[in-house]
């Protein structure tokens, strides 16, 4: 059985994100979908709350892709979490070059720590390319409509967390 982890920070789970794992999990036998507990990035939703945001959203794939994915939490180094679970690939969405060199340095350290471990790029539906999670939480921060963008939970978790 071929397990692949999409890790991330998730702040929210996005449109693009649902896209990423839908290609994974049309590769991949099943696709394990874990929010980084020890980021040092100061997030807007607790893990907890970002869990069921995921748990909530991927009910809108098709019910095949559904059923492959799981959804977790992982602390340490992402390498060692995969070995755990004895997934064979990382993935990790590619929108722009711009992401590039983060990604390129992130996936040839995971090599160097772990080199059975193997990261694939998917790049998500082009209409998806301008769309990030901070993005996302600015545009509700200022009054936007962001439902082309996450699930109705998670914009409707948005509006809250903002007062909105
Ligand atoms: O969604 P993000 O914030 O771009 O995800 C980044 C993430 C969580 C994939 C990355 O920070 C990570 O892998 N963190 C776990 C700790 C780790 O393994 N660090 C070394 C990476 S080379």
């Amino acid at each position: 059985m071929k397990i692949a982890i999409y890790p991330g920070s998730f702040d929210p789970i996005t449109y693009g994100h649902l896209d990423v794992i839908e290609r994974a999990a049309s590769i991949f036998d099943r696709i394990i979908v874990a929010v980084a507990r020890n980021i040092s990035k100061n997030p807007l939703f607790t893990v907890e709350e970002r869990l069921y945001q995921i748990k909530e959203s991927i009910k809108e794939l098709k019910k095949e892709y559904e059923e492959k994915t799981e959804v977790d939490d992982f602390f340490g180094l992402l390498v060692d979490y995969a070995v755990r679970k004895n997934a064979c690939a990382i993935i990790r969405g590619l929108r722009a070059v711009s992401d590039f060199e983060y990604e390129f340095q992130m996936a040839l350290m995971n090599r160097r720590l772990r080199e059975e471990i193997v990261t694939v790029f998917l790049m998500p539906n082009e209409k998806h390319t301008y769309l990030d999670s901070s993005i996302v939480r600015e545009i509700v921060q200022l009054g936007g409509d962001v439902s082309n963008f996450v699930s109705p939970l998670v914009a409707e978790q948005l509006c809250r967390k903002f007062g909105k």
